[in-house]
Parts: structure tokens; C-alpha cells; sequence
């Protein structure tokens, strides 16, 4: 997607995990970025972690005046945000504390500056409820870790403006990523509400002893996994009903789907199902070490993402 965008300096606010890899993202898009964080050393951490994404996002192709160069930390929240044309906040998962937060850099950022939050949980309406101008806070939610997993969810609160969210639409598509409109704050957003109702039939199916850990996890990695990662469920359907398409498929299997719907579990956390799961999950290991596992993954998927970007009719 080769689109523009008016966005050429990012407040980077809060600089842990999900920060950085924003950060990292930013810069190798060519923007300049003012990063801040009030903790000890993170500045020197930012810089490590941002030299560490770099040849990654080299191999994607960084744009055209890219450089890690272009990054600034400050020491102060009100200096970082002051001149920025889009702010990226990334703080501790805390209500009263991201209301506080955007309160100052509301106070602090030019007007018509976007104030995007990556929380994973909280409600925009919440976070929004302390500014002065809230209808240009939005949530611009993240999949770990940001500037290798395209997906955005972008999300208004109450008070969003619809301006601010086809500028936060265009602003991510604008630097490669893929934001969907969440039209309604839901908890969970999309995807993790999506994941979340694998992982209770997968938890589900371990406490009623019809599988193995290790049997779950290969249904998934050797079997449909596979085709989720080229396209979502809904377009897998389509082509799981051949030359009739979804129209056919939804007739034919429709009401077995419909069927299995209502036989699905709801299982409790208990620690003894949470004991199995860990149980499980270090037998599947084996000898075999996380980091190692890890390492793999990330390579594939990094293998995976390119290939789809080359595709055109799959990205
Ligand atoms: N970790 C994930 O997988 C993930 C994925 C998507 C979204 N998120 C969201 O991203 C946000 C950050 O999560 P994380 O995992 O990077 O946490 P983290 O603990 O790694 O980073 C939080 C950072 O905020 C900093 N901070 C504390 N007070 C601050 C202040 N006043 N101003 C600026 N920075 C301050 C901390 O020093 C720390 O570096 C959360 O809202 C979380 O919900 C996390």
C-alpha cells in the first residue's frame, strides 16, 4: 500500500514493550520520533531495543530518510508531545492513570494533534473523559509486537470525532499497517475476542479429557492455522463451498455449524485445569527450549508476512 500521509513527527509515550517496537516502526517509516518514558535508563533501553527491531525492518525495506538518528527522548511528557503530529501513548494498562495522562497531553499537544492509545483492555470513553479536546483521542490498539504484526484496531470513545478516525485510518494504512474500524467498544476489541473463543473450547476440550494439550495445538498449527494466517474465517468459508461459494456452504453446513455452536463448552479457570494446561504444555516441549521455539517463530512468521506483501491478491 503506497498512501500519504500529513503525519511527520510521532510522540512516542511510554517506551516498554510495546513503545519501542511503535518506535522502531515509526522511525524505519521515514518519521521522526519523540519518545518519552519516566522510568530510569529508558532511554538507553528505547535505543537498545529499537537497534535491536532494525535489521528486521530492513528486510521489509525502510523508507526513504529512515534512521534511527531521527529519534528524541525527553525528559519531559509536555516537551515530547508538544510539537507532534500524532501521539502514540503505550503507559501502564491503568484507568485512573492513562485518564490522567491524557489529560496533560491533551493540555499540552497542538489541537488538531491525534492522541492514540494502545491499551488492550480499557475503554476509550474512559480514557477520553478528562480532556479538554476529546474528540481527538482514539484507540489505536497493537498486536505484539508492533511493527512486525500489521493489524490496528481502531476504536472512538463517546466523544471520537469520525474526522479523527478516518485520519488514524489513514495515518496506519498510510505506514503499512492494517487497521480495521472496531465500531463499537466491546472488550476485547476483535481479535482477542476472536482468540478468546478458541482458547475456551481448546481449554474445554482438555478438562473433558477429549484431547491432549499437544493434540490441540497441532489441530490448529497443522490444520485450519494454516489457512488463517492467509485469510480469515469468513473467506475460507467461501472457498470451502467450492464452485457455490459461502451462499452454498452456509445451506449445506449451516445448521450442523449451528449444531456444534450448542454443544460448545464454558469451562472455569480452576487451578487444576490451569495445572493440566502446564502440564501439557511442558511434555509438548520436551527437550526442545522456549527461546529456541521462539527464535523459529519469529522467523516464519517474518518469512510469512513478506510472502503475503508479494502476493498482492492475499495481502
Ligand atoms: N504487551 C502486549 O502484548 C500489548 C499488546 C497490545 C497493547 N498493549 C498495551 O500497550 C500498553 C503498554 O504495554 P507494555 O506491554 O508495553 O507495558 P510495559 O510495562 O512494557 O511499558 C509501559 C511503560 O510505560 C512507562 N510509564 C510509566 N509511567 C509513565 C508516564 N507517566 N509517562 C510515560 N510512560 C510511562 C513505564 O516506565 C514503561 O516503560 C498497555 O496499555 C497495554 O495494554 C500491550
Amino acid at each position: 500500500m503506497n498512501l500519504t500521509t500529513d503525519v511527520k513527527r510521532v510522540a512516542v509515550v511510554g517506551t516498554g514493550v510495546i513503545g519501542a517496537s511503535w518506535a522502531a516502526h515509526f522511525l524505519a517509516h521515514g518519521l521522526d520520533v519523540n519518545a518519552t518514558d519516566p522510568s530510569p535508563g529508558a532511554e538507553d533501553r528505547l535505543r537498545a531495543a529499537v537497534a535491536q527491531h532494525w535489521p528486521t525492518l530492513a528486510r521489509f525495506g525502510l523508507a526513504e530518510g529512515a534512521s534511527v538518528d531521527r529519534l528524541r527522548f525527553h525528559d519531559s511528557l509536555e516537551d515530547a508531545v508538544a510539537v507532534a503530529d500524532f501521539v502514540q501513548e503505550n503507559g501502564p494498562e491503568r484507568m485512573d492513570f492513562k485518564i490522567d495522562l491524557f489529560r496533560r497531553m491533551d493540555a499540552a499537544a497542538p489541537p488538531e494533534t491525534i492522541l492514540a492509545s494502545s491499551s488492550s483492555g480499557l475503554a476509550i470513553s474512559g480514557v477520553q473523559s478528562g480532556c479538554a479536546h476529546p474528540q481527538r483521542v482514539v484507540l489505536g490498539h497493537p498486536f505484539n509486537p508492533p511493527h512486525l504484526i500489521p493489524l490496528v484496531e481502531v476504536i472512538g470513545g463517546e466523544q471520537t470525532s469520525p474526522d479523527t478516525i478516518a485520519r488514524t485510518m489513514a495515518f496506519y494504512a498510510a505506514i503499512g499497517k492494517r487497521p480495521i474500524h472496531v465500531k463499537r467498544e466491546v472488550k476485547g476489541h476483535i481479535a482477542n475476542r476472536l482468540q478468546a473463543a478458541l482458547w475456551r473450547e481448546a481449554f474445554h476440550l482438555v478438562n473433558e479429557g477429549v484431547a491432549s494439550v499437544a493434540d490441540i495445538d497441532t489441530a490448529i498449527a497443522h490444520g485450519p492455522g494454516l489457512r488463517w494466517a492467509v485469510m480469515g474465517p469468513f473467506m475460507n468459508l467461501h472457498l470451502s463451498g467450492g464452485a457455490g461459494g459461502i451462499e452454498h456452504l452456509l445451506a449445506h453446513l449451516g445448521g450442523p455449524i449451528e449444531d456444534w455452536w450448542k454443544d460448545l463448552g464454558a469451562p472455569s479457570m480452576t487451578d487444576a485445569l490451569k495445572q493440566q494446561v502446564v502440564q501439557g504444555v511442558d511434555d509438548a516441549l520436551g527437550t526442545r527450549h522456549t527461546a529456541d521455539l521462539q527464535a523459529a517463530r519469529d522467523t516464519l512468521l517474518l518469512n510469512l508476512i513478506r510472502a503475503k506483501a508479494e502476493t498482492g491478491t492475499l495481502d
